[in-house]
C-alpha cells in the first residue's frame, strides 16, 4: 500500500514521516552474520519459537529478521510473550493478545518479572501449539528470542531456578547459548541477541529508544522525548498533567509541553532559559520507570498502519537504490541494507 492511500495521520513535529528525512537514531546492528548462521542451523530442530516482546511496544520490539529466518525455515508455531506487562496498559495488552491469537499457529501470553512461576505458563502454551510432540522420544524443543532490554536475562534466570534438570554441553550450542529443561521432555534454547539491519517503521525507532531498547549514545534524547510526549499526550494526557502538575496543555506544541516539564522540574538554566535536555531525561526516565502509570505506545491497528507506510517507503528506497549503479563489492540484501550485514548496516 502506498502511503498516499493511507488515512491521514497526526502531523509529527520531528519530520519523521517525510520519506527522505534523516531519523536521528543510529541503529548499529553490529556483526550479525555468525549469529544469523547459527540460528538458521538451529531452526530445523526447533518446534516452537518464543519471541519475547516489550508489552509497551509489541510491534516495534518484534524482530523482522527473525520472522524472515523462521519463514525461510518453513515457518514454526510461535509463542508471543508480551513481557513487562506490569508497565503496559492492560487494555492495549488485551488488544495485542487478541491480535496474535488470531494469527495461525500462534499463541500469546502476557508476563512480567513478578510472576514467580513463568515456566508453567510457557510450557503449557508451547505444548498447546505442538500437541503431537512430547514424551522422551519426541521432546518439545523451543527457541527463545528477544531484543536487548526486553527482560530475557531476568526471565531466563527465573526459569533457570525452575528447571527440572541440568543440561550438559551439547554440540551446536555455544557457550553463549543456554539450554534448560523445563520438563523432562521440554527444552528451551536461548539465542544470542540478533538485530535486524534496518528499522523501516519510523515510529519504532522512537519507541525502541524511549523504552531503552536502543543504547543511550545512539539517539538524541530531546528528539526521543518529543516523540514520546507526542504519542503519550494523545491517549494519556491527563497522566502527564497530574505527574508534572501542569495546566491545560492541549494547545501547546510538544516542544511547549517539554518546556513546561522543564519549568516544573527545576530544568532552568541561569537566566531562566529552559533546559530541554534535562526535561527530556526526566520524561524518558519517568516513562521507563512507570511513573506515568501503565502506558503502551502502540495498538495493533496503529502499528499495522505504520508498518504499511514504512514498508511502502522502504520499497521506494530499495527501488531507487537498485536503479543506482552498485558500488564495487556491494550487494542489496533482502532487508534493504546495502552490503553484507557483517559490514555493518547503514543507520536508520
Ligand atoms: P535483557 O536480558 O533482555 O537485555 O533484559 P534484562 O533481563 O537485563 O532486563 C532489562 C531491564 O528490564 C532490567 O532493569 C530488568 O530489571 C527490567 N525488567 C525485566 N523484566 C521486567 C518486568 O517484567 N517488568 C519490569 N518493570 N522490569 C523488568 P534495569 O534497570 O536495566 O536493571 P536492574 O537495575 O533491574 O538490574
Amino acid at each position: 500500500m502506498h502511503p498516499a492511500q493511507l488515512p491521514p495521520r497526526r502531523a509529527l513535529p520531528w519530520r519523521l514521516n517525510e520519506p527522505h528525512s534523516t531519523m536521528p537514531i543510529h541503529w548499529f546492528p553490529g556483526h550479525m552474520h555468525a549469529t544469523k548462521k547459527a540460528l538458521v542451523k538451529r531452526l530445523p530442530d526447533i518446534d516452537v519459537v518464543i519471541e519475547l516482546l516489550d508489552a509497551r511496544l509489541p510491534g516495534s520490539s518484534a524482530n523482522p529478521l527473525l520472522a524472515e529466518l523462521v519463514d525461510l525455515a518453513g515457518g514454526k508455531p510461535a509463542l508471543k510473550v508480551l513481557n513487562k506487562q506490569d508497565l503496559a496498559d492492560p487494555e492495549r495488552t488485551a488488544l495485542w493478545l487478541a491480535h496474535y491469537q488470531a494469527q495461525p499457529g500462534t499463541q500469546a501470553l502476557a508476563l512480567d518479572a513478578s510472576d514467580a512461576a513463568p515456566a508453567r505458563k510457557l510450557v503449557a502454551a508451547c505444548r498447546a501449539l505442538v500437541p503431537l510432540r512430547g514424551g522422551m522420544v519426541k521432546p518439545v524443543r523451543v527457541l527463545i528470542c528477544g531484543i536487548p532490554n526486553v527482560g530475557k536475562s531476568t526471565l531466563m534466570n527465573t526459569l533457570n531456578g525452575q528447571r527440572v534438570a541440568k543440561t550438559g554441553d551439547e554440540p551446536g550450542i555455544t557457550k553463549t547459548q543456554q539450554k534448560i529443561a523445563l520438563a523432562p521432555d521440554f527444552y528451551l534454547v536461548d539465542t544470542p541477541g540478533l538485530l535486524w539491519p534496518r528499522i523501516v517503521v519510523a515510529e519504532s525507532g522512537y519507541h525502541l529508544a524511549a523504552s531503552g531498547g536502543i543504547g543511550r549514545n545512539a539517539y538524541d534524547e530531546e528528539e526521543v522525548a518529543l516523540a514520546l510526549l507526542a504519542r503519550v499526550r494523545e491517549a494519556y494526557g491527563e497522566r502527564l498533567r497530574a505527574r508534572y502538575k501542569l495546566d491545560d496543555f492541549s494547545a501547546a506544541t510538544d516542544e511547549g509541553l517539554l518546556a513546561d516539564i522543564a519549568r516544573k522540574r527545576g530544568g532552568l538554566r541561569a537566566g531562566g532559559q529552559v533546559n530541554l535536555q534535562k526535561a527530556a531525561e526526566i520524561a524518558i526516565n519517568d516513562f521507563r520507570s512507570g511513573a506515568w502509570g501503565r502506558i503502551s505506545l502502540e495498538t495493533p491497528q496503529e502499528f499495522m498502519q505504520w508498518l504499511a507506510c514504512g514498508e511502502a517507503l522502504e520499497s521506494e528506497r530499495q527501488a531507487k537504490a537498485l536503479a543506482r549503479p552498485l558500488r564495487r563489492g556491494k550487494t542489496i540484501t533482502p532487508m534493504g541494507g546495502a552490503g553484507d550485514m557483517d559490514e555493518g548496516a547503514p543507520p536508520v
